[in-house]
């Protein structure tokens, strides 16, 4: 390896197609262990790096900048940054590129099967079948709600949500949205609904999230929100823990003010284990898998190896977050 190839630290080790890219056009030091680097050993390793490759366990925030004098860009294999102090990143004039596009149906699917999961009382089931409790067929065992032809209010009509809207139209299902801006394609695809919130939570059977987190959306459902749901609805997140006030769903969940939850993400990342979410029955937790194909981890990782040597090549970023700061330009 030529030591003139650009200094690079890469905070976990990626699938080897990505690998090879970011090793064919930088000198890269890849973090091996399965936690994130601790934070002091993060700010020592950007101290020469000239590309940084991250994930969303990484804070990325202007102490770590001033630490990095060198840095001209920046990449996350995720498509949320809201770990990543973009501003700061581009006041400095470095670019910050995420992973969009290539995770979108894979976290659609996600979204649908923890739908599916709650509804149905999926994992209870599991657990019921594995128990010893199984004595018979009976009428009423495990019954949930329909979810072929119920209401889906889905909250943040984007990529994500438009492929959700997909799926829940193959399920014939009634569907309600609301965004900043009118989806046309998921109105006439779909037969979507534009509602404001108050309207989607009070008439859907399911509620989806799907909106970045900004300062906009931290706790964009909180106790209020629950309060207009039916106690029937099943409320479903696959974007961002912190969208959600999660002391309010967990006691909307145990009065039973809504029937049920799926979980892919939560205000603590792990979820502790004594949070007492894990003592309800009505929710289904998931570990932050919603991309978790072996493909579309494949795919974000090489697209954010890609960012990360177009960056090191002064090139514009495939998928740069900030339209402004595409490239690196010393301010
Ligand atoms: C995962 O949560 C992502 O933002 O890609």
């Amino acid at each position: 390896m030529s030591s003139n190839l650009p200094c690079v630290f890469v905070t976990r080790r990626l699938p080897d197609a990505a690998m090879e890219i970011i090793h064919s056009a930088s000198a890269a030091e890849v973090w091996q262990e399965e936690m994130p680097p601790p934070r002091a050993v993060l700010l020592e390793k950007v101290r020469a790096a000239e590309g940084l490759l991250c994930l969303l366990t990484d804070r990325i925030d202007a102490e770590l900048l001033d630490n990095a004098p060198n840095l001209r860009v920046v990449s996350q294999m995720a498509v949320g940054f809201d770990n990543i102090d973009v501003a700061a990143c581009s006041a400095r004039g470095i670019p910050v590129g995420n992973t969009p596009g290539v995770l979108t149906e894979t976290t659609a699917d996600l979204t649908f099967a923890l739908l599916l999961a709650a509804a149905r009382r999926i994992v209870e089931a599991d657990r019921y079948a594995r128990s010893g409790a199984w004595q018979t067929w009976s009428p009423m065992l495990l019954t949930g709600p329909d979810v072929h032809h119920a209401t889906l209010g889905i909250i943040g009509m984007g990529r994500i949500g438009y492929e959700v809207a997909r799926r829940a139209h193959g399920f014939e299902m009634n569907i309600l949205y609301t965004d900043a801006q009118r989806s046309e394609a998921a109105e006439q695809n779909f037969g979507a609904q534009f509602a404001d919130l108050g309207t989607l939570l009070s008439q859907s059977d399911f509620v989806t999230v799907h909106t970045p987190l900004t300062p906009q959306t931290r706790h964009l459902m909180g106790a209020q929100q629950f309060a207009r749901m039916k106690p029937s609805a099943i409320f479903i997140n696959t974007s961002r823990g912190p969208v959600v006030d999660q002391a309010a769903l967990y006691e909307a969940l145990k009065r039973r003010q809504i029937a049920a939850a799926g979980l892919d993400v939560f205000e603590v990342e792990p979820l502790p284990l004594t949070d007492p979410l894990l003592q309800l029955d009505n929710v289904v937790l998931l570990p932050h898998i919603g991309s978790a194909s072996i493909a579309t981890r494949t795919r974000m990782a090489v697209l954010a190896a890609e960012n990360l040597v177009a960056g090191l090549q002064g090139l514009p970023l495939p998928h740069p977050v900030d339209p402004a700061v595409t490239r690196f330009a010393r301010p």
